[in-house]
């Protein structure tokens, strides 16, 4: 299997007033095509963090992360800009839509900017079929804030598809939601994977991490363990056996 993301030796060191917090410390991972990976550990392990660094959000301190085999610090800024837009989709929280737009027009923005992807005529119909996939084709002349949050959610998982990415990175997609949302979330973000969308995802939820196949666990800036969710295990079996390895790493 080809790896979409590999790190070696990254770390990311803040400097708050003249202190040093080291937050990512000497991570190694790797990331294949067509994995679903979940992120686990405490607050404040460097999760977010984590993601921001390989997903070219933020710069790492030292350490290499290479995104289809190159090295993302070595990339020119319009390139790693060009990578991001077309080839990784991103639902984080603090990325808000866009007050002024509509849900559609909101989740057509990156294909607007990108020079891929066809006529505005082919780009409207990706969102449209996209919107209808995930069932909020009816919300799509709505403003922002016409939508429940699950609608919402949806609507950045469209947005964060409309490019079709080779990978998607989102950080707590379903911590805002309630348990049947954060299913239908889930729901969606499980066939996305498995028509070929490889996804790396930080989750506080064991139900979410169990429908993904591994998951890693952070502590203290460093991958403390990693657990393969068997495919063939019924899902309240996969629940239980992940919660009791989480246990045992202290979670
Ligand atoms: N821009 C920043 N400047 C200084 N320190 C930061 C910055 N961003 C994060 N940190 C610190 O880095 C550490 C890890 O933060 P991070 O947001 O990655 O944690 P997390 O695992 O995502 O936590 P949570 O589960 O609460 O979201 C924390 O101690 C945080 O205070
Ligand atoms: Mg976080």
């Amino acid at each position: 299997m080809a790896a979409v993301i590999e790190t070696k030796d990254l770390c990311k060191t803040y400097v708050v007033d003249k202190r040093q917090i080291n937050v990512l410390k000497n991570v190694n991972l790797k990331v294949n095509e067509g994995e679903m990976v979940a992120i686990m550990g405490p607050s404040g392990s460097g999760k977010s963090t984590l993601l921001y660094s390989i997903s070219g959000m933020d710069q790492p301190t030292s350490g290499t992360v290479l995104f289809d085999g190159e090295d993302i610090s070595k990339m020119k800024s319009s390139d790693l800009a060009e990578t991001r837009l077309d080839k990784m989709g991103f639902i984080f929280q603090q990325m808000y839509m866009m007050k002024n737009l509509t849900i559609l027009d909101n989740i057509l923005f990156p294909a607007i900017e990108s020079k891929k992807g066809g006529s505005r005529e082919d780009k409207i119909k990706k969102g449209e079929d996209l919107m209808r996939k995930l069932g909020i084709i009816e919300v799509a002349d709505n403003d922002i804030n016409e939508v429940s949050g699950g609608q919402l959610q949806r609507a950045c998982i469209c947005r964060s598809m409309i490019n079709s990415p080779k990978i998607l990175f989102a950080d707590e997609p379903t911590g805002a939601l309630n348990r049947t949302s954060s299913n239908e979330v889930m729901d969606e973000l499980v066939k996305l994977n498995s028509e070929g969308t490889t996804i790396m995802m930080v989750t506080h939820d064991a139900k979410v991490a169990s429908r993904c196949t591994r998951v890693l666990y952070i502590v203290d800036g460093n991958i403390r363990g990693e657990y393969i969710n068997g495919a063939d295990i019924p899902d309240k079996d996969r629940e239980r056996r992940l919660n009791n390895w989480l246990l045992d790493l202290g979670w």
